[in-house]
């Protein structure tokens, strides 16, 4: 929860992170999810008003994710927002969870168009094209994982409790690419991806070495995985921008916090599109927060998009 103000300043942004729970069960249950998300929802409403030191009756609109998603922590999020809404008469503002995503960027810099995004997080890898402000194509997405749910499951495989993209992503820096994995579709002609040819590759790798009573060298692993998948990220954008030329490319979503994406994709779109404004989503922003979906909220409100009282969660929306 997050007052966000003129979409461009945040006053608050309450985030309650479930992880203790998903670390007890290996991941996300989608059932714990959404009980957690109404035990939390009130309490993180009045903390989000309270640190921004505004009652209901200072907001001008509400902005609510209604997917994509797990159906039922969308549902707590827009019954509540609705509640509130027609409590307070305050107009209703539905927000795509991924051009909240996106928007989370702008409050690094301002937006200028055309632009293209890299959107990296546990459920979707896309790059997508903006021709201009809040209109969404996508280029091209994963046809299988997406990268950080590849994160996660090799992390279970090493041991690392979920999400495990932060503990794999610094193991990564201390190793070497020595495993050489494959860079599915790397060179396709398409802006597709895929990442569970990669993660069985990885798996495979380990448990072979396991069974020969081998122990290989942590970091070695995890620094071969992320070279693989920073590798086809950072090509397939950059070939992306050779056929679509934008002013800034924006690089956001969960996995979006990558130091080795975050390094690599600065250094090739310095030296090969000059002409680029790279804008990565700022490190506390990458993961799902509010204050981004306030940010893309306030310029769909701006564009006269509103929800009635039949909102309704939709888990596989798309752009
Ligand atoms: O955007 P997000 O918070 O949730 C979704 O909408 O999916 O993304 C969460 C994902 C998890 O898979 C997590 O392992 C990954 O982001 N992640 C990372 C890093 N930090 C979080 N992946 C790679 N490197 C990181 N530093
Ligand atoms: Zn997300």
């Amino acid at each position: 929860m997050s007052v966000v103000e003129d979409g461009h300043k945040i006053l608050s942004n309450i985030i309650a992170t479930q992880i203790d729970s998903h670390q007890r069960f290996g991941g996300v249950v989608p059932e714990v999810a959404s009980r957690h998300h109404i035990e939390q929802i009130t309490r993180c409403l009045d903390e989000a008003l309270d640190q921004a030191n505004v009652t209901y009756d200072d907001l001008k609109a509400v902005a609510i994710t209604y997917g994509p998603g797990l159906v039922g922590s969308l549902l707590v999020g827009v019954s509540a927002a609705k509640a509130v809404a027609w409590a307070h008469h305050l107009p209703l503002v539905p927000v795509n969870h991924m051009a909240g995503h996106i928007y989370a960027a702008r409050f690094v810099n301002e937006f200028v168009f055309p632009q293209m995004a890299l959107l990296v997080s546990g459920g979707h890898t896309e790059i997508v094209y903006m021709k201009d402000e809040y209109s969404f194509e996508i280029l091209g997405e994963t046809r299988d994982d997406a990268a950080g749910e590849a994160y996660d499951k090799i992390g279970r495989v090493l041991g690392v409790s979920y999400p495990a993209g932060k503990t794999i992503d610094e193991w990564a820096h201390a190793g070497h690419d020595t495993f050489h994995f494959p860079r599915a579709m790397e060179k396709d002609h398409n802006y597709d991806f895929s990442f569970s040819g990669l993660k069985s590759a990885f798996i495979n790798t380990f448990h072979n070495a396991e069974q020969r009573g081998e122990t290989l060298d942590r970091n070695d692993l995890a620094a071969s995985f992320q070279q693989s998948v920073v590798d086809v990220l950072v090509e397939k954008t950059l070939k992306a921008l050779q056929q679509y030329p934008v002013k800034q490319l924006i690089l956001a979503g969960g996995v979006a916090a990558n130091q080795g994406l975050r390094e690599r994709l600065e250094a090739d779109v310095t030296r090969q599109f000059p002409t680029v404004t790279l804008i990565k989503a700022p490190l506390k922003l990458c993961g799902d927060n509010a204050a981004m979906i306030g940010a893309a909220g306030e310029v769909a409100y701006r564009k006269g998009q509103r929800a009635d009282m039949s909102l309704n969660a939709m888990p596989g929306l798309s752009f």
